[in-house]
């Protein structure tokens, strides 16, 4: 059996429900996302052949392909996030994503948005201990030992923490990886991730855990790894304001050992009660490193949903000018942009010769 790289140097692309698709994957494994995670997918939505469920199916083929423009891509490897209460329906939707090719899947325990958890799925199965572990078995079963990974977060509050527990059971199942965002699910994303809770849990574990969780910086991926000895780190915000995030932690690793405390710019605090994206308006991105990953995801998005890669343009790129001179303009200037034209002369106006590179 190939195995999934969860390695400190093989940083993964974290689910990000309305983000992750097809062309944010390629675009950052481009910029070196070792793994990469579908959105959250419903396997009652899979299991009876919903089109919206279909969509964040689409992928490349397993070799790769080879686009207009010359360059190759290839969406592997590739974890299929599933969520679900029902064992059965976990087990079918595994079964049908199997026969379909797809052998790397990921139960989300960890989503606290109502619309999933008043279902008894995400972060909800951490309040039925029970139940999760027959969902796990069920999904363990019929995707083999090793295949699926689990994302929890501590426990659906302060005082029910089953992270340990639960992931510990899990692991004695065949889990192959356990991901913790170390928060409590009423927290959402409130509060400090307590990554002591990393540490523990990657001594008590058999198999490797993954971090997650204020991940904003590739400097913040890699203290995490020293600070706690997790096996990888997976990157979600910090991705979507920044996808060159993969390259930078695979450059910081690459200088040598993980640097020491002392050499890592400070983190920036405070995250508490306050959307993270808000802290990340400060940093200035180079312009012509945004010029091209730009341009590069405006090419993928036409490429692979032409129907929705506009209005995706209009809502993605903004989070990549949060700051520096101009952002505002822009950002204002790419959502009333009605075409494809609209963009390029927007594109043009602001980043000039760096558009076409
Ligand atoms: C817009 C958005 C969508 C998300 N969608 C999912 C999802 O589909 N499945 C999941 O397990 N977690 C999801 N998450 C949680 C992230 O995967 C990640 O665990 C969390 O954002 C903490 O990492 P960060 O603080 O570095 O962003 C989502 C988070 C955000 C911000």
């Amino acid at each position: 059996m190939t195995e999934l790289p969860i390695r400190p140097d093989t940083p993964w692309l974290a689910p990000l429900a309305g983000w992750s698709d097809l062309s944010f994957r390629l675009l950052c494994r481009e910029q070196g996302a070792a793994v990469c995670c579908t959105e959250m997918v419903s396997a009652k939505g899979l299991v009876y052949g919903g089109r919206s469920t279909e969509s964040l199916l689409a992928t490349t083929p397993e070799a790769g392909e080879t686009l207009e423009d010359g360059s190759c891509v290839c969406d592997r490897p590739l974890v299929v996030q599933i969520f679900g209460a029902e064992a059965a329906f976990m087990a079918q939707a595994v079964e049908r994503l199997r026969r379909r090719g797809f052998c790397w899947f990921d139960v989300n325990m960890g989503c606290s948005v109502p619309k999933v958890t008043k279902t008894g799925a995400g972060a909800a199965m951490l309040r039925d201990m029970d139940n999760a572990l027959r969902v796990a078995e069920a999904v363990l079963q019929a995707a083999g030992p090793g295949r699926v990974g689990f994302k929890l977060r501590l426990g659906w509050d302060g005082e029910h923490e089953v992270h340990r527990e639960l992931s510990s059971r899990l692991a004695g199942l065949g889990a192959g990886w356990v991901t913790l965002h170390p928060r409590h699910a009423v927290q959402g994303f409130s509060g400090t991730p307590r990554s002591l809770a990393l540490a523990e849990l990657a001594a008590l574990l058999p198999v490797p855990v993954i971090a997650s969780g204020d991940l904003f910086t590739a400097a913040d991926g890699v203290r995490v790894l020293r600070e706690t000895g997790v096996a990888a780190v997976m990157y979600a915000r910090g991705a979507l304001r920044d996808p060159s995030i993969f390259a930078r932690h695979r450059a910081l690793l690459a200088v040598g050992e993980l640097p020491d405390r002392a050499e890592l710019p400070p983190r920036e605090t405070p995250l508490a009660a306050q959307d993270a994206c808000d802290v990340l308006d400060e940093l200035p991105v180079d312009r012509v490193r945004l010029a091209g990953i730009i341009r590069r995801h405006a090419f993928l998005a036409r490429r692979y949903a032409p129907r929705e890669a506009l209005f995706k343009m209009r809502t993605v790129v903004p989070r990549y000018v949060k700051g520096g001179d101009g952002a505002r303009v822009l950002r204002q200037e790419l959502v009333a942009c009605r075409s494809w034209m609209d963009v390029d002369a927007v594109l043009e106006k602001h980043f000039g010769d760096h558009c076409h590179e």
